[in-house]
């Protein structure tokens, strides 16, 4: 019951993902509470001087101090890496602070990161520019060209970064091949698996040797919180990662630990049903004649349809990203301002940058959460003016359609 000297809750040891998703984490307190408590405290009272410094030497496991240990935050750790498969996970404050520790925890000056294109703009500023100041090089390739991955392999590479499905085009790479090749390489792989969340894609299930989380979206689910997480082998989070966090600490609070714990006991039929309403939506825009194209795994006509419909479970995820058509190829100006009008008319969706909510978001990544980018990367990352991302949420189908179709159809008469 208890793995090191923190006693986990009792669970069969074949217990399924819906299960884990419900109940892995450790033991209720003294009190028997149901849904798991809230360890809302900074530190913790030690027994006597010579136990605390036992403690503090970690020849003892016991939590002593919020920036490293914490129930709450423990059982949130518990859970996702159950539910990734992972031997371990390591909570964040954020999305990019799991991303940070990552670089932090593995990389030193001289390595050498290969790393998608078409991540995050976030991530790609985070490797570009913030890593290289440590003198950590990257170099961007095409997601889903494993060639290129392989042509920027060098002596010195340590990591391979890639996001599946991209935010936003919803890119998917061959997760497995990329292993592959990190690992002839003597590279670690790390997978973003923001977008699919393991209700859908369990990248460790590929060969990847890290995984790594936005809590902000569809964990919590609901909005409410920012949260990261990083999953991986024993090994890596007690060795490289946790040692970071307690110098650096860039930790999760015990709330934000505690709301996204219980986001993640709906994640899965959440997934469900917003990922059905996706498919719907992206089939119902590409018949739209004001609409240039849709990215959506889960369509026969994105690039990597079969290999999404192999690695992830269900219908591609809840993203949809399309572009709006600009009649007599009018140029960038004129497609974001099209991109605008039907961003603008819309009145049921939520205009904002994030997605995984239950309400459904609408957002022009060129300007939003890839606005930090240059052109040429945003080219790079086929990131045009005229693209629009719905992250679908709980809202009834027939109303986002409706409130899309007032823009486009506006735009058909162009
Ligand atoms: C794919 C992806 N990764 C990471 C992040 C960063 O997460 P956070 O906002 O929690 O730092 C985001 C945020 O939009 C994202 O979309």
């Amino acid at each position: 019951m208890a793995e090191h000297g923190i006693p986990r809750v009792k669970l069969p040891p074949d217990a399924r993902l819906d299960t884990l998703a419900v109940r892995e984490g450790l033991p209720p307190s003294a009190w028997g509470e149901n849904s798991e408590a809230l360890f809302l405290t900074s530190s913790f009272v030690q027994p006597d001087a010579a136990t605390a410094a036992a403690r503090f030497a970690n020849e003892e496991e016991a939590f002593i101090y919020s920036r490293f240990t914490n129930p709450t935050v423990t059982m949130f750790e518990r859970r996702l890496a159950a539910l990734e498969k992972a031997q371990a996970c390591i909570a964040t404050s954020s999305g990019m602070s799991a991303i940070l520790l990552l670089g932090m925890g593995l990389l030193k000056a001289g390595d050498h990161v290969v790393c998608s294109q078409s991540v995050f703009g976030s991530t790609v500023m985070l490797f570009g520019r913030e890593f290289a100041k440590f003198g950590v090089e990257t170099t961007f390739v095409s997601q889903t060209d494993v060639v290129q991955w392989r042509a920027a392999v060098r002596a010195n590479t340590k990591l391979f970064f890639a996001e599946s499905p991209t935010n936003p085009l919803t890119e998917v790479c061959d997760i497995r091949a990329l292993a592959e090749l990190a690992h002839a390489a003597g590279a670690w792989l790390a997978v973003n698996n923001c977008f699919c969340t393991p209700a859908l894609q369990r990248p460790i299930d590929y060969g990847a040797d890290l995984v790594v989380h936005s809590g902000t979206k569809f964990l919590d689910g609901q909005g409410r919180v920012i949260a990261g997480a990083l999953c991986a082998s024993e090994a890596l989070v007690n060795e490289r990662f946790v040692p970071v966090m307690r110098s650096a600490g860039m930790c999760l609070s015990p709330f934000n630990a505690w709301v996204v714990l219980k986001g993640l006991e709906t994640l899965s039929i959440r997934m469900q049903a917003q990922s059905a309403r996706a498919l719907e939506l992206a089939a119902w825009l590409q018949a739209q004649s004001a609409v240039e194209r849709v990215y959506y795994p889960g369509l026969a006509s994105h690039p990597q349809h079969a290999l999404a419909m192999a690695q992830q479970s269900g219908t591609g995820g809840s993203v949809v990203s399309f572009i709006v058509a600009a009649p007599g190829g009018e140029g960038p100006a004129a497609a974001r301002r099209n991109a605008f009008h039907v961003i603008d008319c819309t009145e049921v969706c939520s205009i904002t940058a994030n997605l995984g909510d239950t309400k459904t978001t609408i957002t022009h990544p060129a300007s939003t959460s890839h606005g930090r980018l240059s052109e040429e990367q945003r080219q790079a990352a086929g990131i045009t003016q005229g693209m629009i991302r719905v992250a679908m949420g709980l809202d009834d189908i027939a109303d986002i359609k409706a409130d899309l179709a007032r823009g486009l159809s506006g735009l058909s008469g162009l």
